[in-house]
C-alpha cells in the first residue's frame, strides 16, 4: 500500500535566491533545558529515507519561482500536497548520524532528507510530550502523525517540539525533512573549510513531563563571595504561586520560593561546605530542582571565572589556558561525533597532550562533550559558527545567529566546564561586521554575565610584526586571534623574528595556530606536509607565544584531522585537512609530542 504522507500548508519561500522567510503560523521550538536528564524514550536507530532534491514532498508539482526567487505553487501561496511516498520500502540510515558517512549515494549529496519512523507509545494523563532533537543540520521540519509540530534552523543547536496535542496511543509516526543546503544567508554562509554533515546528527528522543515542569534554570556560583549559589528557576505551565525548591544536600545547601506570573523564581543558596570546580578537582554536584510534580535532577560544578585586568582568574586564581582546537568529526570512523565514547577519546587526547582546555570550532558541539568536559576537568570555549564572511548587513543574518546564541547558552550555562563563549571566527574587520558583532557580543553578556565574551581574529601584519587592534576587541572580554606563521606565512624560522603589538590590554588567546602533516610522511625539517616540518612549526612557536604580551591561552589548530571538501590534495589530504596533531584514525604525529612537552614542562604560556 503506498504510504501517502499528507504534509500541512506551509508557507516558506523557498528559491534560487537562497532566501527563505521566517514561516508564518508554524509553532516554535523551544530548549528544555538538563533535557538529557529527563527519562526519554529514545527514537535513536534505523531510520527509512528519501532524497528530496527537489522538494517534491514539500510543494506541488506545478509550482514556480516568482520575481523574487520565491516558490509559489499554481494557488499563489505554498501548498503542501498529497505525495507518493512509500518510506516502508525506502533504505534506512541510523540515527544519529550524518547521512554522509553512512551510504556512498549520499556521501556528496546536498539538500532535502526525509526521514520516517514508526514508534509506539502510550499518552499518560496530564503529562506533555516533547521531541526532542539533538541537532538537524541545517534545517529541518517535523510532523508526527501527518501532523506539523515544528520547524528549526541550526545545524548545531538542540531543540524541543511539543506534540502532545498529536501523539496517540498505540502506533506514532514521525516525519522529519532536514535539508542541509548551504544558504547565502545562513550561519555559516556558503563556505567553510569542514564538511556540510547533513542529517539528524544526534539524538532523537520522546520527553514526557507534568502539565507544568521545569523548562529553564540557572545556577552559578557567586564571583564575588563564592560563598553563594544564584540563580532562577522557570516552571512552565506554573500558576503563579507554584513552590520551588533547590537542593545541593552534599553541599548542605538549599533554597525555597514560589514562582511569579510568569512562572520564575529567583534563588539564592547560601553554601557551607563546597568544592569548588576546577580541571584538577571536576567536583560535580546532584542538584535536585522541584516544582509542583516536577523533579529535575542535574548534576553540576560551581566555579567562577573573569578577567582581572590582562589576567584570566578561575576561582580567583590567574590561570593559562593549555588548549586546542576541536572539530566534531569522530575519531576512527570519522563522521559527526555524536556519543560519549567520541568525547572521552578526544577530551582524552587533550588530557594526554596535559591540556586543561579545549577550543570547540566552529558550532555547538553534542551536549555529550560537554557532560564529559564536566566530569573530566576541561574547560571549554564554546562558539557559534558566525565564520568567514558572513551577509553582516542582513538583518535575517543576525537573527539567526542570535538564535543559535540564545538555544547554544541555554544549553549549555549550568555546565561548569564553559567558561567561553566565542561569537566570530576569522570575520573580515569591516563597518558592517563590527556592528554586528558588537550586538552578538551585547546580546551574550545580558544572556549570561557569569561568563566571557571572545571570538577568534584575524591580525594585521607589517614585514616583520603582527598588530592586534581590531576594533571589535573593545567588545570581548577576552581576545582570541589566528596566526599560521611558519605555514600559510613563511618558514617556521620566521616566528623567531615576529614581534607583536597588542593595542589591548586584555587577555589574549591564540585561538589557532599549526601547519598540515600526514601521519607517516617523513623527511626532511624544510619539507612540507611531513611531520618533522609540522613539527618544525610547534618547536618555532614557543619561544614566540611567550613573547606575545597579555597572552594567557592557546588553541593550536587542531587535536585531530577532520573532513573537508576545500581539502584534496591527493596521496595527502585527500579530502582531510590534516593539522591535526592526531590522525584520524588516532596516530599521534611528531608535533603532538612537540606540543607535549612544552604543556608538561610548563615552558610555554605565564598565568601573569
Ligand atoms: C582558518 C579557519 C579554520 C581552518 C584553518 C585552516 O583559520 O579558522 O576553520 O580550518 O584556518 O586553514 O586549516
Amino acid at each position: 500500500m503506498v504510504r501517502l504522507v499528507l504534509l500541512l500548508v506551509l508557507s516558506a519561500g523557498v528559491g534560487f535566491s537562497q532566501e527563505e522567510k521566517p514561516v508564518a503560523g508554524m509553532p516554535a521550538s523551544t530548549v528544555l533545558v538538563a533535557s538529557d536528564r529527563r527519562a526519554a524514550m529514545t527514537l535513536d536507530g534505523d531510520w527509512h529515507v528519501m532524497a528530496d532534491p527537489y522538494l517534491a514532498g514539500l510543494y506541488s508539482f506545478h509550482g514556480a519561482f516568482d520575481a523574487n526567487g520565491y516558490f509559489k505553487d499554481e494557488e499563489g501561496g505554498i501548498g503542501g500536497k498529497l505525495v507518493e511516498y512509500n518510506f516502508a520500502k525506502m533504505p534506512t540510515i541510523h540515527v544519529p548520524g550524518d547521512w554522509n558517512t553512512q551510504k556512498e549515494w549520499l556521501r556528496m549529496y546536498e539538500g532535502a532528507l526525509w526521514y520516517e519512523r514508526h514508534f509506539s507509545y502510550q499518552p499518560a494523563k496530564g503529562q506533555r510530550e516533547f521531541l526532542h532533537i539533538g541537532a538537524a543540520n541545517y534545517r529541518a521540519i517535523a510532523a508526527v502523525n501527518g501532523k506539523f509540530v515544528c520547524q528549526h534552523e541550526g545545524g548545531f543547536t538542540s531543540f524541543d517540539c511539543e506534540i502532545t496535542d498529536v501523539i496517540r496511543p498505540g502506533d506514532n509516526s514521525v516525519v522529519i525533512e532536514v535539508d542541509d543546503t548551504r544558504l547565502a544567508n545562513g550561519v555559516p554562509t556558503l563556505k567553510t573549510d569542514w564538511y556540510n554533515y547533513g542529517g539528524l546528527t544526534r539524538d532523537v528522543s520522546i520527553m514526557a513531563v507534568p502539565a507544568a515542569f521545569i523548562d529553564d534554570f540557572e545556577l552559578h556560583l557567586d564571583r564575588a563571595t563564592r560563598s553563594k549559589i544564584e540563580g532562577y528557576v522557570h516552571v512552565e505551565g506554573a500558576a503563579a504561586g507554584t513552590a520551588v525548591t533547590v537542593a545541593i544536600p552534599e553541599a548542605g545547601a538549599k533554597a525555597n520560593g514560589v514562582t511569579d506570573a510568569d512562572g520564575r523564581v529567583a534563588v539564592t543558596l547560601p553554601v557551607k561546605r563546597l568544592t569548588l570546580w576546577s580541571p584538577e578537582t571536576p567536583k560535580l554536584y546532584q542538584v535536585t530542582l522541584t516544582a509542583g510534580a516536577d523533579t529535575l535532577t542535574d548534576t553540576m560544578g560551581f566555579r567562577t571565572v573573569e578577567v582581572s585586568g590582562d589576567r584570566i582568574l578561575l576561582n580567583g586564581k590567574a590561570i593559562f589556558l593549555h588548549g586546542v582546537c576541536i572539530h566534531a568529526e569522530a575519531p576512527y570512523r570519522t563522521g559527526r561525533a555524536n556519543n560519549e565514547e567520541d568525547m572521552t577519546t578526544l577530551l582524552g587526547w587533550v588530557k594526554q597532550l596535559g591540556g586543561n582546555f579545549a577550543r570547540l570550532a566552529h558550532y555547538p558541539h553534542d551536549e555529550q562533550m560537554e557532560r564529559t568536559a564536566d566530569r573530566m576537568g576541561v574547560l571549554l570555549w564554546s562558539e557559534v559558527p558566525v565564520y568567514w564572511a558572513e551577509q553582516f548587513d542582513r538583518p535575517e543574518v543576525f537573527e539567526k545567529a542570535k538564535s543559535q546564541m540564545h538555544d547554544n547558552i541555554r544549553r549549555d550555562r549550568d555546565k561548569a566546564s564553559v567558561i567561553l563563549w566565542s561569537i566570530a571566527n576569522e570575520t573580515p574587520s569591516t563597518e558592517a561586521r563590527t556592528a554586528f558583532l558588537m550586538r552578538s557580543a551585547a546580546y551574550v553578556k545580558e544572556q549570561d554575565p557569569t561568563r566571557l565574551v571572545t571570538a577568534a581574529l584575524l591580525v594585521r601584519g607589517e614585514v616583520n610584526a603582527k598588530i592586534i587592534d581590531d576594533p571589535l576587541g573593545q567588545a570581548l572580554d577576552v581576545i582570541g586571534f589566528n596566526e599560521y606563521i611558519g605555514w600559510y606565512e613563511g618558514a617556521p624560522e620566521r616566528a623567531d623574528t615576529m614581534e607583536w603589538k597588542v593595542m589591548y590590554d586584555k587577555p589574549l588567546i591564540v585561538s589557532e595556530f599549526g601547519g598540515g602533516a600526514k601521519a607517516g610522511l617523513h623527511g626532511g625539517d624544510g619539507e612540507r606536509w611531513t611531520e618533522e616540518y609540522q613539527a618544525e612549526i610547534y618547536k618555532h612557536q614557543m619561544p614566540m607565544l611567550n613573547r606575545i604580551p597579555h597572552l594567557r591561552g592557546m588553541t593550536p589548530w587542531v587535536l585531530m584531522d577532520f573532513r573537508s571538501p576545500v581539502r584534496q590534495l591527493p596521496g595527502v589530504q585527500d579530502g582531510f585537512n590534516r593539522k591535526g596533531l592526531v590522525s584520524d584514525q588516532g596516530m599521534k604525529k611528531k608535533a603532538f609530542f612537540v606540543l607535549q612537552k612544552a604543556y608538561q614542562d610548563g615552558s610555554v604560556g605565564k598565568a601573569e
